[in-house]
């Protein structure tokens, strides 16, 4: 089928633009590289051994995105495109709400006129706030702290009235929890612009020499450790994920929510560990206060998309470090002067 994919330059979105290509899917990239490098789309077709569309497009923009929909016939939307830095979202709301809400409102209309009925859409473990257990389940309370996550738990509500007014969408949410890891081949991977928030590209960026020592934020939550402990999942079994749901669309009509984690939290203390054994490199740290806005613990249940995407995860905590650290080496600059 051919798919038009949104923000399908960036981190997740190239993952899964291979994952399609390499399942005969026909791929349109939509991204206006204002988190991503044109160079992404070439290593894309390198990997993959073919070619996908590409738009340097706006997808705010509705003349220039209608333009895509009118050169090609397409049967699905993957929808990656979104500012996603939480700290950066609670200074710059105005810009979050704008860049990711009216992207996605020009993506529903043109859907709606151009009949488009699959849509995957890229949702966050955020959305469950601080929840009261773990592991979480799909119909846990939703809440969010904070514009970004304010933005996702938006276009979950809207993609809901949207398909119960229409009976013909089918649409899969997808809510995953914490992306690591890159492509085996370490040339395409996660740079984020300037300097890290997330945890795996800051020790990435240390074991590269460009960061003195990791942080850790709060040592004192209630985890066995004191650190706050996470479910890292492989961007490699995302992105197959996306294609599951994608695949298993029609057969699940309406509206389908899950939840794309491993169900193992590890600790920020324990990830340390596990990517000093995986590569033979000492990361040191300090334990800092905590973050604010930070949670102690999360960690799916994610057995609804084995049941019924017959989806699971499969790569190791290991793999995921051997593999971040595969693509930071190789590209120490990021996409410029990388190998
Ligand atoms: P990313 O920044 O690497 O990719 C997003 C891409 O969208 C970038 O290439 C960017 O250039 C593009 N983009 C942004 N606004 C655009 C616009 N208006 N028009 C066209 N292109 C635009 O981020 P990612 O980590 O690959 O995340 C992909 C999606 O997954 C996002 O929606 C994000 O919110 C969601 N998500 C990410 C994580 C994570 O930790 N990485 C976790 C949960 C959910
Ligand atoms: C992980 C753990 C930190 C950095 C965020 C978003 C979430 C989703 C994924 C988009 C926490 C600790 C971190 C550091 C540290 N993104 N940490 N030192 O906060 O779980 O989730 O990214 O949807 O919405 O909120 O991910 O990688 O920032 O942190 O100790 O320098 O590492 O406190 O326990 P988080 P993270």
């Amino acid at each position: 089928m051919a798919v038009l994919v949104t923000g399908g330059a960036g981190y997740i979105g190239s993952h899964t633009c291979i994952e399609l290509l390499e399942s005969n899917h026909e791929v349109i990239i939509v991204d206006n590289l204002c988190n991503s490098d044109k160079i992404v789309v070439d290593r894309i077709k390198e990997l993959s051994g073919k070619a996908p569309k590409f738009y340097e497009i706006d997808i705010t923009n509705k003349k220039d995105l209608e333009i895509v929909f009118k050169e090609n016939k397409i049967d699905s939307i993957i929808h990656f495109a979104a500012l996603k830095a939480v700290g950066e979202s609670v200074n710059m709301p105005v810009e979050y709400y704008s860049n990711n809400l009216i992207s996605t409102l020009v993506l529903f209309e043109l859907m709606k006129k151009y009949d488009i009925k699959k849509f995957v859409f890229s949702s966050s473990a955020t959305v469950y706030g601080d929840p009261h257990v773990c592991p979480i389940l799909e119909d846990f309370p939703l809440s969010v702290t904070n514009p970004y996550g304010r933005t996702k738990l938006i276009i979950e509500d809207m993609l809901r009235d949207i398909c119960y007014a229409d009976k013909s969408l089918d649409v899969a949410i997808l809510r995953y929890f914490n992306p690591i890891g890159a492509h085996k081949s370490g040339k395409i991977g996660e740079e984020p612009n300037g300097v890290p928030n997330n945890i795996m590209p800051y020790i990435t960026k240390i074991a590269v020499g460009k960061l003195p020592h990791l942080n850790v934020f709060g040592d004192d939550y209630d985890t066995p450790d004191g650190s706050g402990v996470r479910d890292y999942i492989h961007v490699l079994d995302l992105a197959h994920g996306h294609v599951k749901a994608l695949e298993k669309l029609s057969e699940k009509p309406g509206l389908v929510t899950y939840n794309l984690g491993t169900g193992k939290g590890y600790s920020v203390i324990e990830l340390v560990k596990a990517f000093s054994e995986a590569n033979n490199i000492e990361i040191p740290y300090k334990i800092a206060p905590r973050r604010e806005g930070d949670i102690a613990t999360c960690y799916a249940d994610p057995s609804k998309a084995e049941k019924e995407l017959g989806w699971k995860a499969k790569y190791t905590i290991e793999e995921m470090c051997q593999d971040s650290w595969r693509w930071q080496s190789n590209n120490p600059d990021g996409y410029k002067n990388g190998k």
